[in-house]
């Protein structure tokens, strides 16, 4: 519900959460209030909330009536440098070489009703009855721009949903150098500053810092938001904790360069603030154009990281994912990568299609190397038609041999790259991104196609249209193995385009390709990957609704990369497979008990040599896969909790996935390394997700009410101790321990 409270004041709010949004007396904007709920506010408590405090800290003034009013004592809705504030702005511009010190002042405010989904861009969406923007017009008349902030409130959510539209209303070029998604304002420094971090094979550990005066930030500047930093970041009041406390996150609707970041100025008030990376970003904006920036998500909670956790996955799943994802059970996959890498014969893999068919997979996914002639990572990419070597008779009749197993068939494409080697760079030589310099970097061996260029994308959608068809397809795993490096493009040389638009234009090039293919084939599931987990985030997640967290499926490095990436994405959009031991990129030998016990959690999938199986593994095999498919709704879209942290000092790490109902759960215990001596009748905390009212059996075996659970805890697996030979649960190291707790409906 949106609500003007009076000519200077809107109050967003529902059930969950208020945001209110003040005019300030110089006309500009400031945001006052983000929280939890404020409804029915009275005069007296709004004129408390609007109420100047420590008026004119700052030292410079800027305001004609009021010699004390400076912008610095202002929490402002989208902030601007250069007057009366000498923190960090939000937007940055200029004209004929002159920075441009703008002065945005409240016209008018609109408010729409729902809030479409449309592929061409990713965005958020909600129907009328869930979804409410207003949309604040502000003018610069000096400088003649049209700047509209627009902020979405859904009914089921504390989601803030900002993005803003500016228009050149001048007669002039300008140049933006600078223009952020989302900002979010704190009164004290009182937070750490959270994020998600790491590189290839560890992608997304947490990773956390007080807020101390000056600014703190993180970002990524390689084309792609990045394997380094997540553009997921947290602000945790210090004395929050999983369950208990304040937490605000912010995310981008956006896959590109990023920057979030966080400035706490000398009276210990925080702006944080998320959008495209400043660096390497200028766009032209020619008389009567517009720019809208791509959408920031803000969140609150004050159930502590845990809530703010669910209300994300809420949130994605519901209002930026197909939601048509959230009923349909997503395939267990059986990926033939870690099994074969490019050395693979149909033969092969249809002998490792029985035996996964058998064991009750689900989708076969034919990985990298099915295509030109590649036999190795140097070579092909751009060339997407079969490798008659490997397929004699074609794909087409490939996928119906599966098709008659009862599986279905995935693909992998790499669509955004070209090898130096392929057909295609013959054809178009200026279709790769290239400086003029005569020096070129390769990455992976690889060149990266101009996605600027609509052709180049028109061509890659043609040749994948032809493999679908062919194939049928219904699923396809999209691959990005390099980043951007000497970025420049021949095609908008031609077109007089600013070079630095390229990093912008590249990413919606992305989104048109994966808008075309889902326009055609709206049924097919696109699983994101780049390089492992290189492009994680919701311009991805619009599209693909579930994403290959990294090429590490080692279980122990899987324990931190799950956490942390469910901190701030749903469960399901979490791709898990079980792999080799020894793992192929640690080298850690584990049980195939403990790889499925991290593994069962998301949308399942295994990658590894079925052939090298023994029956023992087999058998284990196939019972979790069934145990899987009878559980597949509360592991892929129940509720994801935290019970332990999970930082990278920590030996033992629990979680589970509670039912909506409350009625069942499944909880996994991992040891990392077995400790001497461990105490003996040790609980867990349990948190707060059963019914306390009820009888609940543990195993099919131990019976327990919610409300001792909820009091007294989960009884923590028996660790060997040295003496309890007959009675140990848990002995050595990597060990896992699942609990299947499920109400018994007989007792009260
Ligand atoms: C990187 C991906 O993350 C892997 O899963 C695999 O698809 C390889 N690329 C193939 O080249």
């Amino acid at each position: 519900m949106i609500e003007q409270l009076n000519d200077r004041l809107f109050h967003m709010s529902n059930p969950h959460t208020s945001f209110i949004l003040h005019v300030m007396q110089n006309g500009q904007i400031e945001q006052i209030y983000y929280g939890k709920p404020l409804r029915g506010l009275t005069d007296e408590e709004i004129d408390y909330l609007v109420a100047e405090q420590n008026k004119s800290a700052g030292t410079v003034k800027f305001f004609e009536d009021d010699s004390n009013f400076t912008l610095t004592d202002h929490p402002q809705a989208y902030p601007v440098y250069g007057t009366s504030d000498f923190k960090e702005g939000a937007i940055e511009l200029s004209s004929n070489q002159a920075p441009y010190y703008t002065d945005f002042r409240f016209v008018e405010a609109t408010t729409k009703k729902g809030k479409a989904r449309n592929l061409d861009c990713p965005t958020t969406y909600g129907d009328k009855e869930e979804s409410e923007t207003l949309s604040l017009r502000l003018i610069d008349q000096e400088r003649q721009l049209e700047l509209i902030l627009h902020y979405t409130l859904f009914c089921d959510s504390t989601a803030i949903v900002q993005s803003q539209t500016l228009t050149n209303q001048s007669k002039t070029d300008l140049q933006i150098h600078r223009m952020l998604s989302g900002v979010l304002n704190l009164s004290t420094k009182a937070y750490d500053f959270t994020h998600f971090s790491g590189a290839w094979l560890k992608e997304r550990h947490e990773k956390k810092r007080p807020l101390e005066q000056g600014i703190v930030s993180i970002g990524s500047l390689k084309g792609a938001s990045s394997h380094q930093h997540n553009p997921f970041i947290r602000l945790d009041h210090q004395q929050s904790t999983l369950d208990h406390g304040e937490v605000y996150g912010l995310n981008l609707v956006y896959s590109g360069n990023f920057i979030a970041q966080a400035e706490v100025d000398e009276w210990d008030k925080t702006r944080v603030m998320i959008g495209i990376h400043p660096s390497q970003f200028r766009w032209t904006l020619a008389p009567e154009d517009s720019f809208t920036t791509p959408e920031a998500v803000l969140m609150y909670s004050d159930a502590g990281t845990n809530g703010l956790a669910q209300h994300f996955t809420h949130f994605i799943e519901n209002h930026l994912i197909d939601r048509k994802w959230r009923d349909t059970p997503r395939p267990i996959v059986f990926n033939n990568w870690e099994a074969t890498y490019f050395d693979f014969t149909e033969e092969k893999l249809l002998s490792l299609a029985t035996i996964g068919k058998h064991l009750g997979m689900e989708c076969f996914v034919l990985d990298d190397g099915w295509f030109g002639k590649r036999n190795n990572d140097r070579s092909s990419l751009g060339d997407w038609t079969v490798d008659k070597q490997k397929f004699p008779t074609g794909l087409a009749s490939f996928a119906n041999k599966l098709k008659n197993m009862g599986l279905q068939f995935g693909m992998w494409f790499e669509p955004e790259m070209i090898s130096p080697d392929s057909q295609l760079l013959k054809q178009h030589p200026d279709w790769v991104v290239k400086h003029p310099y005569s020096r070129i970097s390769v990455g992976r061996g690889q060149y990266v196609l101009d996605f600027s260029n609509p052709d180049v994308v028109a061509g890659i959608y043609e040749q994948m249209a032809a493999i679908i068809e062919e194939t049928n397809l219904t699923y396809i795993k999209w691959d990005m193995n390099r980043n951007i490096t000497e970025a420049y493009s021949a095609y908008l040389e031609k077109q007089a385009i600013h070079q630095q638009e390229f990093f912008h234009r590249y990413v919606q090039g992305v989104y048109a390709l994966y808008g075309k293919l889902l326009t055609a084939y709206p049924d097919l599931l696109i699983e994101g990957c780049a390089g492992g987990g290189g492009r994680y985030d919701l311009g991805i997640l619009f599209y693909s609704p579930q994403i290959w967290p990294s090429d590490n499926s080692d279980g122990v490095e899987r324990l931190s990369i799950l956490s942390g990436t469910l901190a701030g994405y749903p469960l399901s959009s979490f791709s898990n497979h079980v792999s080799a031991s020894p793992n192929h990129q640690v080298l850690r030998e584990t049980s195939l008990a403990f790889r499925q016990d991290v593994a069962m959690f998301g949308p399942l999938g295994y990658e590894l040599d079925l052939l090298a199986l023994t029956d023992e593994e087999k058998q284990q095999i196939s019972e979790r896969i069934a145990f899987y498919k009878a559980h597949r709704h509360l592991l892929t879209h129940g509720k994801f909790v935290q019970i332990l942290p999970n930082r990278p000092y920590d030996n033992e790490i629990c979680w589970g996935v509670f039912s909506h109902d409350r009625s069942e759960a499944i909880i996994g215990f991992y040891q990392k390394m077995a400790r001497a001596n461990p105490a003996a009748k040790a609980y867990l905390p349990f948190p707060d997700y059963l019914k306390k009212d009820r009888y609940y059996q543990i195993n099919g075996q131990e019976t327990v009410s919610g409300n001792l659970l909820k009091n007294v805890g989960l009884k923590k697996p028996r660790l060997f101790t040295g003496v309890n030979h007959a009675t140990y649960q848990l002995a050595g190291d990597c060990q896992s321990f699942i609990y299947h707790i499920v109400e018994r409906k007989d007792t009260k």
